[in-house]
C-alpha cells in the first residue's frame, strides 16, 4: 500500500474502515472468506438460538440431531429429538434397538433411511471404534449414512477439530457472500466451498464458526424473500449485497417435476378371538402389510394398497383378490381421498374402509387396532386413513 507512509496514523484509520468503504479494492475469495471470521464469530454467542441438542457438546447428541436436521427443519426436529434421546440415551442403545422400535422413533420425520443408517453406524461404532465415536474427520465419513457435512458438523461441533460444515443454507450464504453465479445443487461446487472453507476458516473455533453459519444462514440471510442485510454480521464484505444480487443468488436449476402415481388405499377391518384372563372376547384388528426391505419407505408397515384410482367396484375385487372373502364383507365404504408428497413422486390415494366379520386373511398381519400406534411404523403418507381408523373404534 504505497499511498501512505508506513507510520502514517491515517493508514490505521483506513485499514480499520470496512473493507466495503474501500473502493477500488477487489479482495480474493480467500481474503474475503478470512474477513467474516471475525465478526461472525463475534455475532455467534448474542444470536445463538437455544437448542436441545446445543446444551452439551455430546458427540452422540451432536451426531443424531445433525442427521434428523438434513431434511428437516429445527422447529419440527426439536420433539423428535428429545424423544430419541430418552428412548435410546447412547451409542450402545442405539447399536441394540429394535428396527421397528426405532423406525417408530423416526416416523414421521420421513426419510427413514437416515434412522437405518444410524443404527448401522452405532454398530460398527461399537465393533470398530470401542463404542465411542471416531475423533476424526476421516474415519467419521466412513460411518454409514455420514457425508461431508455431517462429518464436518460432529467433528467441529464435538471435537473443535477446524472443517467445514456445508449444506444447503451454508452455501446459500457464502455464494452470496462471494457474489457467485455458481450451481449450488452442483456436487463440484459444494467440494470447491468445503475446500475454500477448510483453508479459511478460523482454525481454534470451528464450531462455533460454522453454527455462525448456520445461523446466518436460518435467521439473516433467508431463502425466499429479502435477506435482512442490514442485519447481517458480514454485510460489510458480501458481494451480493453490494451489488444487489439476493435475488439470483443462490443459482439452483428448476427441479423437474414429480412423478404422480394413484394408489387405492384398503382399510380392512376384522375381529380376531383372543383368549383374556376371564374369557373369549374379541379384539378390532386391522390388516398390515410389511413394505419390502429397499426402495421408498422400506421395511415400514402399510394398509394394502394397489396401483391405480379404483371406483368402489373394483375396489371389491381387489380385496377380493386379496383374499378377503364376499361373504364375510360387512360394510364398504369410501374414506376420502389423501395426497403425500416425497421428493420425487406424490402419491394420490383413494381410500376405502372394509369391515369384515371374523378374522382377517393369513396374509396380512392382523395388528390390534389399540397397538397401531404405539407398535407399528405406518408412515405419515397413510395418516388420513389412520384418522379414519380411530374414528371406527
Ligand atoms: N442446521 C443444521 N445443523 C444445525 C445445527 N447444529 N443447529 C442449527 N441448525 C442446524
Ligand atoms: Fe446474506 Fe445480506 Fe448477509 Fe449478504 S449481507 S450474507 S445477502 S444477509
Amino acid at each position: 500500500m504505497a499511498m501512505f507512509k508506513e507510520d502514517s496514523p491515517i493508514k490505521a484509520l483506513y485499514q480499520s474502515l470496512p473493507v466495503l468503504e474501500r473502493q477500488g479494492e477487489e479482495l480474493s475469495e480467500e481474503a474475503r472468506l478470512k474477513t467474516i471470521n471475525g465478526p461472525l464469530l463475534s455475532w455467534y454467542p448474542a444470536h445463538a438460538r437455544e437448542l436441545p441438542w446445543r446444551q452439551d457438546r455430546n458427540p452422540y447428541r451432536v451426531w443424531i440431531s445433525e442427521i434428523m436436521l438434513q431434511q428437516t427443519r429445527v422447529e419440527a426436529v426439536k420433539p423428535y429429538f428429545e424423544r430419541f434421546m430418552k428412548a435410546l440415551p447412547d451409542i450402545k442403545a442405539l447399536a441394540e434397538v429394535e428396527e421397528d422400535a426405532l423406525l417408530k422413533l423416526w416416523e414421521g420425520l420421513g426419510y427413514y433411511s437416515r434412522a437405518r443408517n444410524l443404527k448401522k453406524a452405532a454398530v460398527m461404532i461399537q465393533e470398530e471404534y470401542g463404542g465411542r465415536m471416531p475423533e476424526s474427520y476421516e474415519e467419521l465419513l466412513k460411518l454409514p449414512g455420514i457425508g461431508s457435512y455431517t462429518a464436518g458438523a460432529v467433528a467441529s461441533i464435538a471435537f473443535g477439530i477446524p472443517v467445514p460444515a456445508v449444506d444447503g443454507n451454508v452455501m446459500r450464504v457464502i455464494s452470496r457472500l462471494l457474489g457467485s453465479f455458481e450451481d449450488i445443487t452442483k456436487p463440484q461446487t459444494k467440494r470447491r466451498l468445503e475446500i475454500l472453507l477448510k483453508q479459511t476458516m478460523d482454525q481454534n473455533q470451528a464450531g462455533f464458526f460454522n453454527q455462525g453459519l448456520f445461523e446466518v444462514g436460518a435467521l439473516v440471510c433467508i431463502p425466499n424473500g429479502a435477506p435482512k442485510c442490514s442485519e447481517c454480521p458480514i454485510s460489510s464484505v458480501c458481494l451480493a449485497r453490494q451489488k444487489g444480487l439476493w435475488d439470483e443468488i443462490p443459482v439452483k436449476p428448476v427441479k423437474k417435476a414429480r412423478r404422480i402415481e394413484e394408489k387405492t388405499v384398503l382399510v380392512i377391518v376384522g375381529k380376531n378371538e383372543e383368549l383374556g384372563r376371564a374369557a373369549k372376547f374379541q379384539k378390532a384388528v386391522v390388516a398390515l402389510k410389511k413394505r419390502p426391505p429397499e426402495g421408498l419407505l422400506a421395511s415400514l408397515y402399510e394398509f394394502p394398497n394397489v396401483e391405480g384410482k379404483l371406483l368402489l367396484e373394483n375396489s371389491a375385487q381387489a380385496a377380493a383378490a386379496a383374499g378377503v372373502a364376499e361373504a364375510a364383507v360387512e360394510a364398504f365404504r369410501p374414506i376420502g381421498e389423501a395426497k403425500h408428497i416425497f421428493s420425487h413422486v406424490e402419491w394420490h390415494m383413494t381410500g376405502y374402509l372394509i369391515q369384515v366379520a371374523g378374522a382377517l386373511p393369513e396374509t396380512f398381519i392382523s395388528a390390534d387396532i389399540r397397538e397401531l400406534e404405539g407398535k407399528y411404523p405406518v408412515p405419515n403418507a397413510f395418516l388420513a386413513y389412520r384418522k379414519a381408523l380411530s374414528a371406527i373404534n
